[in-house]
């Protein structure tokens, strides 16, 4: 089983791919984690540059997550919602409609922010967003909040309840993945 991650942040020091890859730690043997990361490389989505005229980058973002069994997005909040980096690679993701690449395609949402509420509005429009677009999406959020003190050094969660929870999400995520592949 594979499953891909997305970071909807550009920042270096990204504490939303420091979640994803606590969520990776966790994975059980036989399931491959690989990251997507080419959010910079696409262009803002233009209808009229979409179909035969998508560039690579478009090309093989939809590669990647066709091939996926499933997905696990972690993103920030930027003024109450998606980063438009991010909404712009599910805008290029949407297309073809309703045949895309993320059609009936399990995904889970988790995301991180240094404020109190840890992206909780960004999560629940994200997952609007894949549920209009014809994902499987998980129903429940993890929000990190405050999380430039939320990894140890080896990077896992240091709440136990969060971590917990992180397992849980994954786990539901794996389960949905075996669920559509029976
Ligand atoms: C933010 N941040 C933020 N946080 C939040 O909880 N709610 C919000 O509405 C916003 N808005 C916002 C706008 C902009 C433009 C920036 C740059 C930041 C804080 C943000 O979530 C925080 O910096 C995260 O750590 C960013 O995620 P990465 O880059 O660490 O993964």
């Amino acid at each position: 089983m594979r499953v891909v991650g997305i970071c909807g942040s550009l920042r270096e020091g990204s504490l939303n791919r420091a979640l994803l890859a606590a969520a990776a730690a966790g994975l059980p043997p036989g399931v491959e984690f690989a990251e997507w990361t080419g959010l910079e490389t696409l262009p803002a989505y233009d209808p009229d540059a979409d179909g035969r005229l998508a560039g690579p980058a478009v090309a093989r973002l939809r590669r990647v997550l066709a091939a996926a069994d499933a997905i696990l997005i972690a993103t920030p909040e930027y003024n109450a919602s998606i980063p438009g980096a991010l909404k712009n690679a599910l805008d290029w993701a949407s297309r073809p409609f309703p045949d895309n690449s993320l059609r009936g395609k399990p995904v889970a949402v988790v995301g991180a922010s240094t404020g109190v509420f840890g992206a909780v509005w960004a999560q629940a429009d994200l997952r609007r967003v894949l549920k209009t677009i014809g994902a499987d999406v998980i129903e429940t959020a993890l929000p990190v909040a405050g999380a430039h003190n939320a990894f140890t050094a080896g990077g896992a969660l240091r709440d136990r309840r969060l971590a917990a929870a992180l397992r849980a999400i994954v786990g539901e995520l794996l389960r949905h993945s075996l669920g559509r592949a029976a």
